[in-house]
């Protein structure tokens, strides 16, 4: 498919413009659809945020939002998404828990590529249970930007995750398919999402399954949650910002220390390993500088509050020759 963002159009940098292409995207989505249903995956990342917020705007409860909590988002990230687009929005939304789906099938699985195809296969076939559901749906709105159109041939880069099936192939509804991501995000401030959708960090599909590395097990998955939230909180107060940071946990154990009625004793625990990057395309990748007074902050936050590890770690590997992910 070869679509071309239109070479008069304006970059969307002020708000004024923003508001613009909101009215002009209202009318154009009303156009299209009329008074049918649209389904969309909302996965609370900034593209579908606004795709959802756009549609709501112009058609309201004819868009039917599902959100696949695949268990591997990240710490309150569903909890958002029911707040902003349930409750304040007054979406249709439909919230489905498959926690328990994906940590079943990935049990025991530890080689990544293996991992990213059971989730995106999994998180297929849960859309597709409920798309069924449904009744009535005509058109499936994308996230689709414009960066998407240009790597890959116009379909939403999920990597890993495919097409619906064939009875799903519903018309297509991409409201910010020509725009780049810094467009996106203006776009989603004037909707009046909230800074922390808005801006956002890139999160992989996969989500925290590339980052308990091996085969994941629900008590290692739950540590890295909450030693990633710690990450997230105390390295996103740096300015600036890095592109990226998170947190990983290998699939090893290592000696730790704890006393007992004053008695020292030795036992295993996990070590979680802080990860920052900036990049431009992702393609490579450096180490921003960390004052080790953060690293301390993030340390004995993590050993005082997380339950079974031990360690902490600073990845200062660059890209090449690491991946930003670990796996
Ligand atoms: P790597 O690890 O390859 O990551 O240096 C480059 C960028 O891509 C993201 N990433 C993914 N995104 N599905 C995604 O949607 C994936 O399987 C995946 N793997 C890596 C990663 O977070 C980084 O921004």
């Amino acid at each position: 498919m070869s679509e071309k963002r239109p070479e008069t159009m304006q970059r969307i940098t002020t708000p004024e413009l923003a508001e613009a292409f909101i009215a002009e995207q209202v009318e154009a989505i009303k156009a299209q659809v009329g008074d049918k249903k649209v389904l969309l995956a909302l996965s609370g990342g900034v593209d579908s945020s606004v795709v959802a917020a756009l549609l709501i705007k112009a058609i309201g409860r004819q868009l039917v939002c599902v959100h696949v909590n695949h268990g591997l988002l990240r710490k309150g990230e569903p909890e958002q998404v029911i707040e902003v687009f349930g409750k304040q929005l007054n979406a249709n939304l439909v919230y489905v828990d498959a926690t328990d789906r994906f940590l079943d099938k990935l049990a025991g699985v530890s080689d990544p590529e293996t991992k990213r195809k059971i989730i995106g296969k999994e998180f297929i076939d849960v859309f597709a249970e409920e798309a069924k559901k449904q009744e009535g749906i005509k058109f499936l709105a994308q996230g689709t930007i414009y960066p998407d159109i240009l790597e890959s041939d116009g379909v939403k880069a999920h990597h890993n995750v495919g097409g619906l099936p064939e009875e799903l192939d519903f018309e297509l509804v991409e409201p910010v398919k020509f725009l780049y991501k810094d467009e996106v995000r203006v776009v989603g401030k004037q909707l009046g999402l909230p800074d922390q959708m808005v801006f956002r960090q890139p999160f992989p599909g996969p989500g925290l399954g590339v980052r308990c590395v091996g085969a994941i097990t629900r008590d290692r998955l739950e540590a890295l949650r909450a030693a990633d939230a710690i990450v997230r909180e105390e390295i996103g107060k740096l300015t600036p910002v890095p592109w990226q940071y998170f947190c990983a946990i290998p699939d090893f154990v290592s000696t730790g220390i704890r006393y007992v009625n004053g008695k020292g004793e030795r036992y295993m625990g996990w070590a979680v390993v802080i990860r920052a990057v900036n990049t431009v395309d992702a393609v490579t990748a450096t180490v921003p500088e960390i004052p080790f007074s953060v690293l301390c902050t993030i340390r004995n936050r993590i050993i005082e509050t997380v339950p079974g590890v031990n360690r902490v770690l600073w990845d200062i590997s660059e890209k090449p020759v690491s991946t930003i992910e670990w796996e």
